[in-house]
């Protein structure tokens, strides 16, 4: 349902490029609950925000369901990402002036869905992460762990076929890291939506079904023996 084909990202700073990815290619299943790996600085935000489609890479295509998002044109890609894509921050980057409530619905505003439909799929997803009671509450009346759930339900509401998380557990504690992790896994058994989840934490790639290292923008393991060969590059002799 993923798949990334020889992608390499260079980033220009002063007069100097500097190349942070390495023709990455690997291929994800739909309902696969995946962990990117690496140390910091190694590009996992990097080739996040370009499978997510939040930028273009210098070279390379990822598909999507069958779409080649790298192909897309800005209009096209910012309703595929409504529609398909979600995405959950490490800083939650939910909005301070909307209840818990209003946060989880947000991404259903922009697609004109009736009030009284976005009030009831909230409100469920509320009670799946466990915050049945939080939903009139104020972002800064929660936990950060609590805020945490509050993004996660807000990246489902949607109905994406696939959601990156960066680093979602990097603010909390060791105890409310592990809750985060098993809601994650919880959702991904129950809803079957594909995740892609950004750690440095070996601890928390091992409960994934899988797990891709990147060191130094260059992809080291998890590569994938499903992943198919570009349907239009010719064998060069
Ligand atoms: N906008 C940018 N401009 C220039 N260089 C960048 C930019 N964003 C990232 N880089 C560089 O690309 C490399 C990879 O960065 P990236 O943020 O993807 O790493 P990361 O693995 O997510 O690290 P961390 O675990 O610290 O979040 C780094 O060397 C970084 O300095
Ligand atoms: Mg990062």
């Amino acid at each position: 349902m993923l798949r990334v084909e020889k992608i390499t990202h260079s980033f220009k700073t002063g007069n100097e490029w500097t190349k942070v990815l390495h023709e990455i290619s690997f291929a994800v299943k739909q309902g696969e609950m995946v962990a990117l790996l690496g140390s910091s600085g190694s590009g996992k935000s990097t080739l996040l925000n370009l499978m997510a489609g939040l930028m273009k890479p210098t070279d390379g295509h990822i598909f999507i369901a069958d779409h080649d998002i790298v192909l897309m044109g800005e209009n096209k890609l910012a309703e595929f990402r409504r529609k398909n894509i979600g995405f959950i921050f490490q800083a939650y980057e939910l909005i301070t002036s909307l209840t818990v409530r209003e946060n989880v619905e947000l991404p259903l505003v922009f697609q004109s869905v009736s009030p009284s439909i976005r009030k009831q799929k909230a409100l469920a997803l509320l009670e799946q992460v466990g915050l049945p009671d939080k939903a009139d509450l104020f972002p800064s009346q929660l936990s950060g762990g609590q805020q945490q759930r509050v993004s996660i339900a807000r990246s489902l509401i949607t109905e994406p076929s696939v959601i990156f998380a960066d680093e979602p557990t990097g603010n909390l504690d060791s105890k409310t890291e592990e809750e985060i992790i098993s809601i994650l896994l919880k959702l991904n058994q129950t809803m079957k939506t594909t995740f892609i989840v950004v750690t440095h934490e070996q601890e928390v790639a091992e409960q994934m079904q899988r797990t891709f290292s990147l060191r130094d923008g260059y992809l080291i393991n998890g590569q994938h023996t499903d992943v198919q060969p570009a349907p239009t590059e010719e064998e060069s002799p």
